[in-house]
């Protein structure tokens, strides 16, 4: 028998410590009888049965020849427990549960809190991970659509990070392709100056739309593009310099936005980073025989993998998005030798991943490909789409998230300043609609309203927020009453249920941040994270804190302290912010 590995590093310091106990427990009672099972001592599913348990006498009972309640039975009297736990009992079909000791917790949690970044396991150290998120396309605005990418993906790198993985944040823009031929026609001729000053992407946009109307209609034009585009691929320095113009004038918008955000990339390469080494990749497929000639085409046939043929160049000599995304491919794992790629895109895209991850493979690159898919975001009225009209551009929505934030704070009586004010309202009405994106597991669908979205007491990020800052007050009314005392020195009791449930679930942080790393979904942070200030919430209603005797008053204030730290800590995981003051 043996314990997870890697337990130490895991954050796990609690279930560590039984799962030790345990594990040397059943092996003086079995032996090596016991050996090849990994031993788990998880939360209880009840906590009126205990803190943990391990549900390992079960998968024994079969080679042992034994009853789970009979082995696990021979287990807690082979070994006396640890001086912490208070109790260990075997109940139903053969579980174990474990209660343990509340000066025990009170010591993890403060152990656990007074670690860097307040436990997190540094599991990621000395590894590599580029994350390709946001990645919007030039001359087309980013709209709500583009949100759920960019915000799953930020918040994705903020875990990482926080794990020690070395992190690459890639916007992999669209910056390239047969689209802007049509751009650069509907620039010659459609353009309106003053509406381009005032709102370049959306003028860029108009322009397109216009261009590709024209085109459709009219043979003549189409060919004037196409004729346009091969100009701009061969170089052709008026046309560049009109394509450079766009790229700046589309990224200086995004920047606002990610700025906004709180977004921040490492490397900004585009699609047309690797133009010149789509030849090559090419070439490098039909030489391993990989691609053959289809209907003029080059292609990679899927057939075994039950997948579509990969287009690797088009039959008019064109490259495409999947020739693209195997170049990058090569280009990252040659630049940067990351264990692990991962994409952040829409699930109309899955298809796409899927041929080229095994393109990919079949070229022998080892390295990890991951594609996190997310659902569509609906308002009630209509799917957001980033390719029809009727669009509501990310940036409006968050204006409109911060204006109605702005009329909330207003509401409230205080005493702010307008700057103050307007800064809450931002960091409220952002960390909203981020919230209300990333509570959501990724691949479902999301219905976005203003008053889920904005509601101080469900699930929301004002909920979150909120809790926070009342605890901030909370802390700042004790230091008036007690000047000059760190809550986090305090003595802790852990009395009753509901702070042993509080403090339970604290200890859980650490490892809440592997799993939702490695998942790939930050809903479980935000779950996590919303249990969290409901167990704050029940203890904070039945439990005095600052009119409580001196001992209980210090021991609650400390918890309050942790709690007010890790929400911190969660909220920034998720790119939110935790104002002390609303
Ligand atoms: N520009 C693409 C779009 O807006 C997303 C790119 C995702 N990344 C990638 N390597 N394919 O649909």
């Amino acid at each position: 028998m043996k314990t997870p590995s890697n337990l130490e590093e895991s954050g796990n310091r609690c279930e560590t410590a039984l799962a030790v106990w345990l594990v040397e427990a059943f092996s003086k009672a079995f032996g090596s009888e016991a050996d090849g099972i990994t031993l788990r001592v998880q939360a209880a599913a009840d906590d009126r049965f205990g803190d943990f348990q391990c549900n390992d006498a079960m998968p024994l009972a079969r080679s042992l020849k034994k009853s789970p309640r009979a082995i696990a039975e021979a287990v807690l009297a082979a070994l006396p427990a640890p001086s912490y736990v208070e109790k260990a009992e075997i109940a139903g079909p053969g579980f174990i549960n474990i209660t343990v000791k509340a000066e025990w917790l009170a010591a993890e949690l403060a152990a656990m809190a007074a670690k860097p970044l307040c436990g997190i396991p540094q599991s990621g150290a000395g590894e590599t991970i580029i994350l390709d998120y946001s990645s919007p396309n030039i001359a087309k605005p980013m709209h709500i659509g583009h949100i759920r990418s960019t915000v799953i993906g930020n918040a994705l790198d903020r875990m990482y990070r926080a794990l020690g993985y070395k992190v690459i944040a890639d916007n992999h823009l669209g910056d390239w392709g047969t689209q802007f031929g049509v751009i650069i026609m509907g620039y010659r001729n459609f353009l309106d100056q003053a509406a381009l000053a005032a709102d370049p992407i959306s003028e860029l946009e108009r322009v397109y739309v216009a261009s590709y109307e024209r085109a459709r209609e009219d043979e003549a034009w189409m060919d004037q593009c196409r004729a346009e585009l091969v100009k701009l691929q061969q170089g052709d320095p008026e046309n560049r310099a009109l394509w450079e113009s766009f790229v700046e004038l589309s990224l200086g918008e995004f920047e606002r936005v990610y700025r906004r955000l709180g977004v921040n990339f490492d490397l900004h390469r585009g699609e047309s980073f690797y133009n010149e080494m789509l030849a090559d990749t090419v070439a490098l497929l039909e030489r391993e025989g990989l691609a053959e000639e289809s209907e003029g085409a080059l292609v990679v046939r899927l057939e075994d993998e039950g997948l579509p043929v990969c287009i690797v160049r088009k039959s008019d000599g064109g490259y495409n998005y999947a020739t693209t995304d195997i170049a990058t491919v090569r280009s990252r794992v040659a630049e940067f030798a990351p264990g692990r790629v991962i994409y952040v895109t829409d699930e109309r895209q899955q298809l796409h991943f899927r041929q080229f991850f095994t393109v990919c493979a079949k070229l022998g690159i080892t390295t990890q490909l991951k594609h996190v898919w997310f659902g569509l975001m609906r308002l009630p009225e209509g799917t957001f789409s980033t390719r029809q009209g009727n669009v509501i551009k990310l940036e409006a929505l968050l204006d409109e998230a911060v204006q109605r934030a702005r009329a909330i704070i207003d509401e409230s009586d205080s005493s702010m300043s307008e700057v103050e004010k307007s800064e809450l309202a931002a960091q409220i009405g952002i960390g909203a609609v981020k919230y209300a994106d990333l509570s959501h597991d990724p691949q479902n669908m999301i219905v976005f309203t203003w008053d889920k979205a904005l509601a101080l007491d469900g699930n929301s990020g004002p909920y979150l927020q909120y809790a926070h800052a009342r605890i901030c007050s909370l802390l700042d009314k004790y230091s008036e009453m007690v000047p000059e005392c760190e809550p986090r020195s305090l003595t802790m009791l852990v009395e009753g249920a509901l702070e042993r449930a509080l403090v339970l679930q604290l200890l859980r942080f650490p490892t809440t941040v592997q799993r939702a790393a490695e998942a790939c979904k930050p809903s479980i942070m935000a779950d996590y994270l919303f249990t969290l200030c409901q167990a704050y919430s029940s203890f904070y209603q039945q439990s005095p804190v600052l009119k409580a005797d001196p001992a209980v008053r210090d021991s609650r204030i400390a918890l309050c302290a942790y709690v007010a730290d890790i929400l911190r800590q969660g909220l920034e995981l998720l790119g939110m912010a935790a104002p002390p003051r609303i």
